[in-house]
């Protein structure tokens, strides 16, 4: 069976070999234009005049439009309505299109572009958090509020309360292949559009609207991205309606792509979050209560700024039953690039807050991040059944005590209080009610699969956690100069998407008369091997070989209605609804079949490229044979939807997830305290991918998922002038992660478990989860400060070189 094989990428060879075909590869027709945007140099003011006379008479130059040229101006947004494609005389970021240059070449459009004259009102733009709350910039009416128990009473008992800040930076998606598109106009005002997309249907909506036609006027395909990363959610609508509107202007194919400086600049990136906490704990270091208040600037439109900033509310937990919480999110209206999109979706920022609170307990009480983390982790599940009862949490509670009071008794724990310990919660002896720990997130949902014990058991052992931190810390205490730092932190990530009609897709299975499969679904392909992952399935269901099933395009003309490729659901939705197309045209088969091979349709299988009942088989190719002689159908669509949802957002409460999928890493820093230069010296990541669809690509997915956390939280960094102008919009400011980047001694494993809800094959969603082992190395490198001075260091992210000494003046109280 194909499923469950490591098998390459399905376009690897293409990849390695420069064969593979983008959007901006596909060879033009005769007379294509080609446009380019002229863009705002400031971030907040009105345009008072837009002088395009030299655009418009630099060579090559076909047409230019203003926002001027449109009685209404196409909207790009994918929320509210409030994206015009082109400036409308207001200006909201530096770097808003004001006009499109319709140009005989790409060289020629931007050079053209760079000639308009532009005069401005320029107004005090909005930038910083404080900015927005003083000025009530938001989306919504105010903050958004979720959480679970009285959090100011548990606060006002417990024995310890920390408050503290955390401001963790956004991130630019820096996918290889650029932003673009390509129309081509066809007979009757038709348009088929090439588009680097992750969500096909919405640029074929967006450019129908756009155009004013019905959907079915537009088609749009994807074969693949040079990835998206989120980033290609909503951010490839401007290009492709602009050029559908210049293919329907001129006439003539129409074609853009963003040179890398325009696509910082125009295009959005990860929402930056300001995280305030305060979270009270016993004298071991269990949380009674957590209050978060979340500061997300989402830039000047809308976007996708509400469903993020509601899924770091959702990660606010991450892996650990509160018995309190409250998380307030305030979701800013500023001037800058929208933000958007990026693995993770929002996840990353929640999840950084409480683990930023784990690293904060544990350095208060003197005590060992890692024994903090795991007491406060939910009750392991019961494995035979998904529903653990309350007697499975007590055994699984009084289990971890013990452990606990081993550990403890073997270690000096310096446990300072700050208050007497009368509490109910407080003291070593007295333990925490059961009840106080209920298995529920704060927003409701009871945590039914949870495996971190197992998880972390087996990686602490597998990396010796304990033996290589307290090698540290003697390695610490004898070198002045050089720190090392330590640190394992968990990741539990909700899978499905919080807008529920969303979990849905399609798939569209032939098979032709040689026994030969073409395969579609609504998913799309941009490296992460969904293509490849979907083709196991339908290999598996035919019993044949996967030279027999064709990846094609992703087209809006054979799946309709589908969801972006997000939420790391790709595989989940797509897997299924190919599944079920494959099964119906199977069971047309072994109906047809049946009767030679004297058997019920029931009895038989499709395996090994034969189709067989008992010791009676054919070839596969053979009984699709007899089937189209018999003139049975071997063509079927596949729907799939994921079933036991329920999430009212405004409220706050209900199962927004299908099931979550889990992994803990590792990682081993060291800073130079006299520059605050840092590396990572070793990465131990275990992360769960359910029984896996395909071993080396879950592998690739954990591996690249990592270093991208990682870049994050320390050397990518976004710097915005006291204008609001972008002034980090190349490699050459803005620092990604190169190869020799990656940690040196990098060992990753799959924890190889079945989901223990149905999904395909029992695999899980793999995609953006291991992003947020990048936390790992953010939580060594606080360790690493921490071994500098006695106070806790308080580091910020991005911890570059400027971060972490600070941080390290910090630790010292310098
Ligand atoms: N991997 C590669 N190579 N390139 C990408 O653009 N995007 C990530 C993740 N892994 C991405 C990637 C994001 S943001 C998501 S949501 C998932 O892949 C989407 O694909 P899936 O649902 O098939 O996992
Ligand atoms: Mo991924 S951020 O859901 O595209």
């Amino acid at each position: 069976m194909s499923v469950a094989k490591p098998l390459p990428h399905d376009a690897a060879t293409l990849h390695v070999t420069g064969q593979a075909r983008y959007v901006d590869d596909i060879p033009v027709p005769e007379g294509c234009v080609h446009l380019a945007f002229g863009l705002s140099t400031i971030a907040r003011g009105k345009i008072t005049a837009l002088n395009i006379d030299a655009v418009r008479a630099a060579p090559g130059v076909v047409d230019v439009m203003t926002g001027g040229d449109f009685a209404v101006i196409p909207d790009c947004s994918p929320s509210a309505h409030d994206e015009p494609l082109l400036s409308d005389g207001t200006i909201h970021y530096a770097g808003q299109p004001m006009f499109v240059v319709i140009a005989d070449s790409h060289l020629a459009a931007r050079k053209a572009a760079a000639l308009a004259q532009v005069d401005y009102a320029e107004e005090t733009p909005i930038l910083s958090v404080d900015d927005a709350l003083a000025a009530g910039s938001r989306f919504e009416d105010g903050p958004r509020v979720y959480g679970k128990g009285d959090v100011e009473a548990a606060l006002a008992r417990a024995p310890n309360v920390i408050e503290g800040r955390i401001e963790v930076g956004g991130q630019e998606h820096f996918y290889l292949e650029g932003q673009s598109a390509l129309a081509l106009p066809q007979e009757g005002g038709d348009m088929i559009v090439q588009s680097s997309t992750q969500h096909p249907t919405e640029i074929q909506h967006k450019v129908a609207d756009a155009l004013g036609v019905p959907m079915h006027a537009i088609r749009v395909e994807v074969r693949r991205m040079g990835g998206g990363f989120g980033g290609k959610e909503s951010q490839g609508n401007a290009l492709a309606i602009a050029c559908a509107i210049a293919a329907s202007r001129t006439g003539r194919p129409a074609k853009m792509r963003y040179d890398r400086d325009d696509d910082f600049t125009v295009t959005g990136k990860r929402h930056d979050i300001r995280v305030d906490y305060r979270a009270g704990f016993d004298a071991e270091g269990r949380l009674v209560a957590v209050d978060f208040t979340h500061f997300l600037r989402c830039g000047w439109s809308m976007d996708l700024s509400l469903p993020v900033a509601d899924r770091a509310m959702l990660h606010a937990d991450n892996a650990y039953d509160l018995p309190a919480a409250r998380i307030t999110s305030h979701r800013l209206r500023t001037n800058h690039q929208s933000a958007t999109a990026f693995r993770g979706f929002g996840g990353p920022q929640g999840m950084v807050g409480i683990e930023r609170v784990m690293d904060h307990v544990a350095h208060v009480l003197g005590r060992d991040p890692l024994e903090v983390r795991r007491l406060n982790y939910y009750a392991e599940a019961a494995v035979a059944s998904a529903g653990a009862s309350g007697g499975d949490i007590f055994e699984t509670e009084k289990r971890k005590r013990l452990a606990t009071a081993d550990l403890a008794g073997r270690r000096a724990v310096k446990v300072k209080q700050t208050a007497g310990g009368s509490s109910r919660y407080g003291g070593a002896h007295s333990p925490v009610p059961v009840t106080a720990r209920d298995g529920l997130t704060p927003y409701g949902m009871q945590v039914e699969d949870f495996i971190l014990h197992g998880l972390t058991d087996r990686l602490a052992t597998s990396c010796d956690y304990a033996g290589r931190r307290a090698a540290i810390a003697a390695w610490n205490d004898a070198k002045p100069v050089l720190k090392r730092g330590i640190a394992l932190t968990p990741v539990k990530f909700g899978i499905s998407f919080t807008l529920t009609h969303l979990n849905q897709a399609g798939a569209l299975v032939h098979v032709y008369q040689d026994g030969s499969i073409h395969m579609n679904h609504g998913g799309t392909e941009m490296g992460q091997g969904l293509f490849q992952k979907v083709a196991q399935v339908a290999a598996s269901r035919f019993g044949v070989g996967m030279d027999r099933v064709r990846i094609t395009a992703t087209d809006t003309a054979k799946v309709p209605n589908t969801s972006a490729t997000a939420a790391s659901s790709g595989s989940d939705l797509n897997g299924m609804a190919v599944q079920i197309a494959c099964d119906t045209i199977r069971d047309r088969i072994a109906a047809v079949v049946a009767p030679e091979l004297q058997a019920d349709a029931e009895q038989v299988v499709f395996e090994g490229g034969m189709v067989r009942a008992g010791v009676a088989e054919m070839p596969f190719e053979e009984a699709v044979k007899r089937s189209y002689m018999a003139r049975v159908s071997l063509s079927a669509t596949g729907f799939y939807k994921t079933p036991g949802l329920l999430w009212d957002r405004i409220a706050g409460k209900g199962r927004p997830f299908f099931y979550f999928a889990y992994g803990a890493a590792c990682s081993e820093v060291v800073i130079d305290t006299l520059t605050g230069e840092n590396r990572i010296l070793r990465t131990d990541i275990l992360h769960d991918a359910g029984a896996s669809l395909n071993p080396a690509l879950d592998i690739g997915q954990v591996e690249g998922g990592f270093v991208q956390g990682a870049g994050w939280l320390t050397t990518e960094e976004l710097v915005w002038d006291a204008k609001g102008r972008l002034r980090t919009h190349a490699p050459s400011t803005y620092k990604i992660p190169a190869c020799s980047d990656r940690p040196p001694v990098f060992n990753v494993a799959l924890w190889d478990q079945p989901n223990r809800v149905d999904t395909i094959y029992r695999s899980k969603a793999v995609g953006e989860p291991p992003f947020m082992l990048g936390i790992s190395v953010l939580m060594a490198l606080s360790e690493a400060c921490a071994a500098c001075g006695p106070n806790y260091p308080d580091l910020q992210a991005p911890a570059t070189a400027e971060a972490v000494l600070a941080a390290v003046d910090r630790a010292r109280g310098a």
